[in-house]
Formats: structure tokens, sequence, C-alpha cells
């Protein structure tokens, strides 16, 4: 824990001193909400071994039960992965019949302490576009999978060519799913992105060129004060993607409307990069829910507290 709070300090700092450029702010719709209510499902279920272990053709399940609407879809695992190399990326690829979709769900790293203790933040050029600069841990989960991933995503769209494809994660998963919609669109497929609880990925220039891509909306979560989307810090040269949807309701309240602001500078001093005033370690809280505990399946108090 103690690891968090030279990153609190610190941030509390730069915060305090920053210019606020004028807001931009909206409630959203409840057709939104209960689109975010969903896909914040994959998220889940991503955590769960069965979908990341499991066996092409499996429907996708939570044991921690926080996915009742994906498992009343129709889904199938298409591709799995887990385990890999280094970097130990894990997740699947799956369509949901129901809605027509093709998801691509990362897991990310099981712990962010320990990613926190061993992240370097170094930037890496991902050849996206001129100037632009991705973290290095992120974009290398992303790359070790990305032939793979690739391959089985070109034979999914062949097979069902009117689904949309949506990339999807939460934590560690989130910013590796950042940079794969990136990817994946410059490759040419449209890419919706809902990053849940996300870290900082990119450099200003990749985070305005991934806000700007014009192929799937991005829909990027915060909640409250969870630190992890503070992370790596602006004054380490990076940003975030755009819009933020930032989430106000209290730790394992039922989200509505009203709770979720927008902001369209990801980086609004008023969304969750201003939230950090004073460093309180309790708020790591605020990371395991996103409309719901997006990480049951993980256990309780994890993924922070793996590994002592
Ligand atoms: C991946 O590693 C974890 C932890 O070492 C292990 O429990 C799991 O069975 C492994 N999964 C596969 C598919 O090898
Ligand atoms: C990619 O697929 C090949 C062939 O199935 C497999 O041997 C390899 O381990 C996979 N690589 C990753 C990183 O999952
Ligand atoms: C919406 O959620 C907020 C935060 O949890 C709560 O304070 C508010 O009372 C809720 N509004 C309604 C109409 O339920
Ligand atoms: C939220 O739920 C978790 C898991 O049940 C629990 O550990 C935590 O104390 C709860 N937090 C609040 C603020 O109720």
């Amino acid at each position: 824990m103690y690891l968090l709070k030279p990153f609190l300090v610190a941030l509390s700092a730069i915060t305090a001193c920053e210019a606020f450029p004028a807001l931009q702010t909206r409630d959203i719709t409840t057709e939104a909400l209960s689109s975010f209510d969903f896909w914040v499902q994959y998220a889940a279920a991503s955590y769960c071994e069965p979908n990341y272990v499991g066996k092409a053709g499996s429907k996708l399940t939570c044991w921690a039960k926080n996915c009742p609407s994906v498992e009343e879809s129709e889904t199938s695992i298409m591709m799995d992965f887990s385990n890999t190399t280094n970097t130990d990326t894990s997740g699947y690829l799956a369509i949901d019949v129901t809605h027509k979709a093709i998801v691509l769900a990362f897991r990310g790293s099981y712990s962010v302490r320990n990613w926190l203790a061993d992240a370097t933040f170094i930037y890496t050029n991902p050849n996206l576009c001129s100037g632009c600069e991705a973290e290095l841990g992120f974009w290398s989960s992303w790359i070790n999978v990305r032939a793979n991933i690739t391959t089985a995503l070109a034979e999914t769209v062949t097979q069902y060519p009117d689904y949309s494809l949506v990339v999807v994660g939460h934590s560690l998963g989130a910013a590796v799913a950042t940079l794969a919609a990136a990817d994946l669109r410059e490759q040419g497929y449209v890419a919706t992105l809902y990053a849940f609880a996300s870290p900082r990925v990119a450099n200003p220039t990749l985070a305005k060129y991934i806000t700007n891509q014009n192929k799937g909306a991005n829909f990027r979560f915060t909640h409250t004060t969870d630190p992890v989307p503070n992370l790596p810090l602006q004054l380490m040269g990076y940003a975030h993607v755009s819009p933020e949807y930032h989430i106000t309701a209290p730790n394992n309240a039922t989200v509505n409307a009203s709770a979720v602001v927008v902001y369209q500078n990801g980086d609004d001093p008023k969304g969750n990069t201003g939230a950090l005033g004073i460093p309180d370690l309790l708020t790591i809280d605020a990371h395991h829910w996103y409309f719901e505990r997006t990480d049951g399946c993980l256990g309780p108090g994890m993924p922070f507290k793996r590994s002592n």
C-alpha cells in the first residue's frame, strides 16, 4: 500500500497549482447508462478464469455473479489467451449473438500493486502517428497477443460481418484495451472502446490521436477518487484519452444517470484527475466499483492485496 503514497502526495501538489480550463459537462441518458451497465459486465467477465482459460465455443460465465446480462446473452468464446510470456496479458475474444457484437476483453495483469512496484513508465513508439508515444508495458502487453488476436479477429469478422466490434477492459486491462482499440482502428476496424479505471497510456499526442480517431467511440470511465487513472502522472508527460465519464456515486452504490458526469477534456481537474485533494489510501476501494464490483472474480480485496 505504501507504494501509492508518494504518487498521491505528488498528485495533490500538481492539481493544486494547475490552471482550470473551461468545463464541458452534461448528464448521460438512461439509455447510455444501461449500455454502460451492460458492457462493464464484459470487462468483469475477463477476471473470471473460465473465460480466459476457456475453450473456444464455451459460453461466458461469471462465478462472482457480476455479469448476469452477459450470461443471459447467447455468447461463445472464439479465442482465449493467458500466461502470455512475461506480460501476462489475459482475456478473450467472444461473440455475442444476442447483441450482434464481437467482444475483445483484456484482464491485464493480476496485481495493480505489483504493477506500481515494477512499472518503469518508459515510452515506446507504437508507430500509430507522428510524435505518438505509448507506455512501454501496456504496449508490450498488446504486442504479445496482437498477432494471434488479429488472426482470430479477421476470421471472426469474416464469419459475422454484420457484428460490431467492442473492446473492453478494467484497470490494467483497460490500458491494454485502449491501445489495442487504437491499433485495430489503424488496421481498418471500427472499434468501440469501453475502458474502466484505465491508467494513462499515452503522451498527449497519442492521447489526442486516439480521442480523434473517429472509428468507434471512446468511453473512458473513472470513479470518484480512484487513484489508478491518475497514474502515470501528467507530470511524467502522460495524458488521457477523452471523453471521461466520471462516476460520482459512492462505492457499492447503484449508479444513476445523474451520477455520471462527462468531461470532454480527459484530464479535466473537475473529473478524476483533480479528485485527489488529500491523499487517502482508503480511496483505492473506488477502483473496484465501476457500476458493479468489476473485479469480483478476483476475490475480496484483490488485486491490490495480492503477493505481499
Ligand atoms: C496461468 O498461470 C496461473 C498462475 O501461475 C495458473 O494458475 C494457471 O493455471 C495458468 N493458466 C494456464 C492456461 O496455463
Ligand atoms: C499464438 O498461437 C500459437 C498457435 O496456437 C500458440 O502456440 C502461441 O502460444 C500463441 N501466442 C500467444 C502469445 O498466445
Ligand atoms: C443518484 O445517485 C446519487 C449518488 O449516488 C444520489 O445522491 C442521488 O440521490 C441519486 N438520485 C436519484 C434520483 O436516485
Ligand atoms: C463495498 O463492498 C465491499 C465488498 O463487499 C466491502 O468490502 C466494502 O467494505 C464495501 N464498501 C462500502 C463503502 O460499503
